[in-house]
């Protein structure tokens, strides 16, 4: 589903941020429960502040799929995360979308076309039966659709471990290396190559059991041999927010203090993850944050508002951002008062503004890849 956000009408762009905040206040308290806004921890302060619930990735879809009670939910967050929410709320509750340019580049690193494509070359070198494919929720609806079909599951920055054990057929507390030399399964996992790698390696495996995927080159530049003896197949996709966080500046932080812990999200590079105290998804990252001990010094490799937030919901600690030129995620930035103010007051007038839908087909694939995520953790 790809619509341009048309420009706002000049009354939101013009006003000032208090006449926002009136604006919001009024037509929320309008619409009473038949609304709820959900808050992605990435949204910047002027949204969040009227989120009735904030989360990660994972757990906003698990608020969506819970929640029965509002007739529309308002998803601050991203494209994806939207499509989601529309697959697992029921068929007459509608999502909204503040800004529909709110897309995510890394889940544009992979479509449709080039993971069937993938597919079929894959299966002509090993056995299909054995390949189970794996999405990050940072993907479209037609792919996770995909997976559904195929046998496969999404997973989160907050499950990616139990999904990927799932995916490898392992019985409880078995090795995941040796559980997957037993079944001989092996992953094919999109879009984010750094998630798959980070997952694999606190598996237990090594990097010769991973290869990269390119889906620009014949069978993604592997050799037959590779697609043969590799566990993982990583699609080359990454997040241009979290792959600038370097190991320079973890030494940096480390230099100035030495004491201080470092909290990576697993979108980073590996090299980074390796040098993390903590790992984890945002969810993951605000929890260490809170349990701290007063006088914590933190550098966080996440985005930039999240970071903001933290340092200032918790004076007692320092946090800083690893990155000292960090820029915002740009389409997560996109989602803004006037947006949210627009699409709450064309509720009020009994118009549903940028209402994201995902058609029935494709729903009912993606709802199997979703709920078996939902099951397995
Ligand atoms: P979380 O799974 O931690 O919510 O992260 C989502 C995301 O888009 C990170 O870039
Ligand atoms: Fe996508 Fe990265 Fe933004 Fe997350 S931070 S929404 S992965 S571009």
């Amino acid at each position: 589903m790809f619509r341009l956000q048309s420009p706002l009408p000049d009354r939101y762009v013009e006003a000032t941020p208090d006449e926002l905040a009136g604006w919001i206040a009024t037509a929320r308290a309008d619409l009473g429960s038949k609304v709820v806004i959900l808050g992605h921890h990435y949204q910047r302060d002027e949204v969040m502040t009227w989120a009735d619930a904030r989360g990660d990735s994972f757990g906003l879809a698990r608020f969506a799929a819970a929640q029965r009670e509002a007739s529309y939910v308002v998803f601050c967050g991203v494209q994806f995360m939207a499509e989601s929410a529309d697959v697992l709320t029921s068929g007459d509750q509608q999502v909204i979308l503040p800004d529909l340019n709110a897309g995510c580049s890394m889940a544009d690193m992979a479509d449709l076309d080039s993971v069937e494509t993938a597919w079929e070359e894959i299966a002509s070198v090993v056995d299909v039966e054995s390949l189970v494919p794996i999405t990050y929720m940072n993907s479209s609806a037609a792919l996770k659709a995909f997976v559904g079909r195929h046998g496969g599951a999404v997973c989160t920055s907050s499950n990616a471990r139990a999904v990927l054990s799932w995916a490898l057929g392992l019985e409880p507390g078995e090795d995941p290396v040796s559980g997957a030399k037993r079944t001989g399964r092996r992953v094919l996992f999109f879009p984010d190559q750094h998630l798959g790698r980070n997952t694999a390696f606190q598996l237990g495996f090594a990097s010769s059991d991973m290869s990269v995927w390119n889906p620009r080159l014949d069978l993604g530049g592997l050799e037959d041999t590779k697609v043969k003896s590799s566990t993982f197949l990583l699609w080359k996709g990454h997040c241009s927010v979290h792959q600038r966080f370097s190991v320079e500046q973890v030494a940096a932080f480390r230099a100035e203090h030495p004491d201080g812990k470092v909290l990576v999200h697993p979108e980073c590079s590996h090299e980074v993850v390796e040098l993390g105290d903590e790992v984890g998804s945002t969810d993951a990252i605000i929890r260490y944050v809170e349990n701290a001990p007063p006088g914590t010094v933190m550098g966080v490799a996440t985005e930039i508002h999240l970071v903001h937030r933290l340092a200032n919901e918790h004076p007692d600690v320092t946090v800083v951002s690893l990155d000292p030129l960090v820029c915002p995620c740009s389409t997560m930035f996109r989602i803004d008062a006037p947006h949210l103010a627009w699409v709450l007051e064309g509720l009020v007038a009994g118009e549903v503004r940028n209402r994201i839908v995902v058609d029935d087909e494709t729903a009912a694939g993606a709802r199997i890849a979703l709920e078996r995520m939902l099951a397995i953790t």
